[in-house]
């Protein structure tokens, strides 16, 4: 493929591309919005090794689970058998991020404690998002809540909330950046630890 044609439209191809030009490809990435550095796309089930992965090298990095929720496999299993929508960040063939909607979550803990319940048919809640730790500073958290904003927006949703603690500055300001306000705090998991419930109306 001629460098010089290579459009968003069949990046997907590029990436998936076994024996391509690493010199010329990152050369390409370099010269180029840096939006494209990573190929974003729906996951499914089979991605749950490399989801494990990615949420314990946060923690052996040192964040607490007072700072971020730590799910276990089974926990993102019932993610998948139920009506979740999942991104995955990708480079170079590579997971090295992923996202979590949880599309009309009606028990879930952060729309109840938002007192919002009965908009349960209308809401999702952004249950994770994680980029490993050496892709930070690509703006992929903004990114993956743009694109759960299309699909929110797609299915006619008008809400959509999340949580956060308090001490997670980087993710807040994304948040925040990304149109969501705070509605309150709340003690979450069991009471076990504080968070504050956002919300973005759509
Ligand atoms: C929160 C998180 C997803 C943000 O990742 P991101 O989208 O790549 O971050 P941004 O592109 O907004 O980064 C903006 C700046 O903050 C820095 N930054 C982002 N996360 C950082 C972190 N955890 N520690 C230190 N610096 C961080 C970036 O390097 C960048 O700096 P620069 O402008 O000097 O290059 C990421 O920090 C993360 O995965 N944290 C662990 C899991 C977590 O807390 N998830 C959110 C749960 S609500």
């Amino acid at each position: 493929m001629a460098w010089d044609k290579i459009t968003k439209k069949n990046f997907e191809k590029l990436h998936n591309y076994e024996n391509y030009d690493k010199e010329n490809f990152n050369k390409f990435l370099k010269e180029n919005n840096k939006d494209m550095r990573f190929f974003i796309k729906e996951i499914d089930e089979k991605y749950l090794p490399q989801i494990m992965q990615i949420q314990e090298s946060v923690f052996e990095e040192g964040y607490s689970e007072k700072l971020l929720r730590r799910n276990s496999f089974a926990d993102f299993l019932e993610v998948f058998r139920h009506h979740h929508y999942v991104l995955g960040a990708f480079s170079e063939r590579a997971l090295v991020a992923f996202a979590i909607l949880q599309v009309h979550p009606e028990n879930n803990e952060v729309l109840l404690s938002a007192g919002k319940s009965q908009l349960a048919s209308k809401s999702s809640v952004v249950k994770t998002v994680i980029v490993k730790k050496e892709f930070r500073g690509y703006g992929l958290q903004k990114r993956f809540l743009l694109e759960f904003e299309k699909y929110d927006k797609k299915i006619g949703n008008l809400f959509e909330l999340c949580s956060v603690a308090p001490d997670n500055s980087h993710s807040l300001t994304n948040f925040l950046q990304s149109g969501f306000a705070v509605e309150k705090k709340a003690k979450l998991y069991r009471k076990r630890s504080e968070r504050l419930i956002l919300c973005k109306s759509l």
